[in-house]
């Protein structure tokens, strides 16, 4: 067993905190993802794991065993990073036998557990290459395998695609999660990309300043972010939002009045607190607008500009308050810069935010 457990883990650089009392549950076998802004301590949080830095509080255990104390060899983790570091001198085979042969592991040994990894890599017929010989993708997989004959209990991944060109990072994304199938191990892996973060994980870990904003189901971080950060993080392109106040709440709706004078009623749940006149944030998805006007709140507009993707289009329109609004459209649908439009909103698809940019619940997702 491997699952992965953070008890208020602490981590200081010199006298700056940056990790601020993390508690986090990793279940075996789960593919977690972190995802979050630049320098909000991802990679720490990977370092800390694997014991590449030693925690400033709290515990860390693997497998229900303590590991904080124990030194990254003792702790049965293999790190992934995104500069692949092969070395260079190196064929692939022994670039991927290294950790056994200094782990002194006898020659067939290692024979037998390079072949096995390449083979699940498809990269057999690279092992006698030096790594400038290969292609960045396949240099990922020789990075990939590097871990792999390892057998760790938790695989590391630090953004390990981001160097891959469009197409090859889908393709690798397919064979990461192909083999967390084969491998059946825990996987705890960080990334930029949406696509990667909502398709590869079991679980999302959102995390802000060295703070987890929301752990979650990715469905359940699209279709019910906790504040107003996790909502307009995850998604892509970001939800939008428009600032208002509370005209009126009763145990299922809050109805609420946008600056520039139009009103909806949202079917959620109000918080404590939520009040007449209290400021609040409405949240729509792009996708979940259209530019026909359709819907419960109907909001004029003008196009200033229009992506045209072919199977789909984004518009973005500018109200009369000045506000930019993203609209996710059909491709087929005829719009040009300038042209006056109505965006329609329906009350289902909104989200409301307190002024504190907590969610309100939703009663339809
Ligand atoms: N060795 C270090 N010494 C001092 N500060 C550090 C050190 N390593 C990281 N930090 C700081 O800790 C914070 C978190 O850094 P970290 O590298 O974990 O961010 P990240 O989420 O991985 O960011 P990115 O997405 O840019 O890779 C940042 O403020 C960073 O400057
Ligand atoms: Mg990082």
């Amino acid at each position: 067993m491997a699952e992965v457990q953070l008890r208020s883990v602490y981590k200081s650089f010199g006298d700056k905190e940056v990790i601020h009392g993390v508690d986090l549950d990793v279940a075996d076998h789960e593919f977690m993802v972190f995802v979050g802004p630049s320098g909000c301590g991802k990679s720490t949080l990977l370092r800390l794991i694997a014991g590449l830095e030693e925690v400033s509080g709290g515990e860390i255990s693997i497998g229900g065993e303590r590991v904080d104390e124990l030194p990254p060899a003792k702790r049965g983790c293999a790190m992934v990073f995104q500069s692949y570091a092969l070395y260079p001198n190196m064929t692939v085979y022994q670039n991927m036998g290294f950790s056994l042969r200094l782990a002194r592991a006898n020659k067939e040994f290692i024979r037998a557990r390079v072949h096995e990894a390449a083979e699940t890599l498809q990269i057999t017929e690279l092992l006698d290459r030096k790594p400038k010989q290969l292609s960045g993708g396949q240099r990922q997989r020789v990075a990939i395998g590097r871990a792999i004959v390892r057998e760790p209990r938790v695989f590391l991944f630090d953004e390990p695609l981001s160097n891959l060109d469009a197409k090859l990072r889908v393709q690798m994304r397919i064979e990461l999660a192909k083999l967390h199938r084969k491998l059946a191990a825990t996987m705890i892996y960080v990334t930029h990309d949406q696509v990667e973060a909502m398709t590869m994980a079991d679980k999302i870990i959102v995390l802000r300043d060295g703070y987890v904003e929301q752990v979650g189901r990715p469905l359940e971080l699209y279709h019910t972010p906790a504040n107003l950060f996790v909502a307009g993080f995850i998604g892509s392109p970001a939800m939008n939002f428009m600032s208002g106040r509370i005209l009126d709440c009763s145990d299922n709706a809050v109805s609420v009045v946008l600056d520039g004078g139009l009103g909806m009623s949202v079917p959620c749940r109000p918080k404590n607190g939520a009040t007449q006149g209290a400021p609040i944030q409405l949240g729509v998805r792009p996708e979940h607008l259209n530019i026909d006007g359709h819907g419960d709140l109907q909001i004029p507009g003008k196009v200033f500009a229009a992506e045209r993707l072919g199977g789909e289009t984004y518009v973005y329109v500018i109200t009369k308050e000045g506000k930019e609004i993203t609209v996710h459209a059909p491709g087929d649908k005829v719009v040009s810069e300038g042209d006056e439009i109505v965006v329609g909103v329906s009350a289902e698809s909104a989200h409301l935010f307190e002024q504190h940019g907590n969610a309100f619940e939703r009663l339809a997702a």
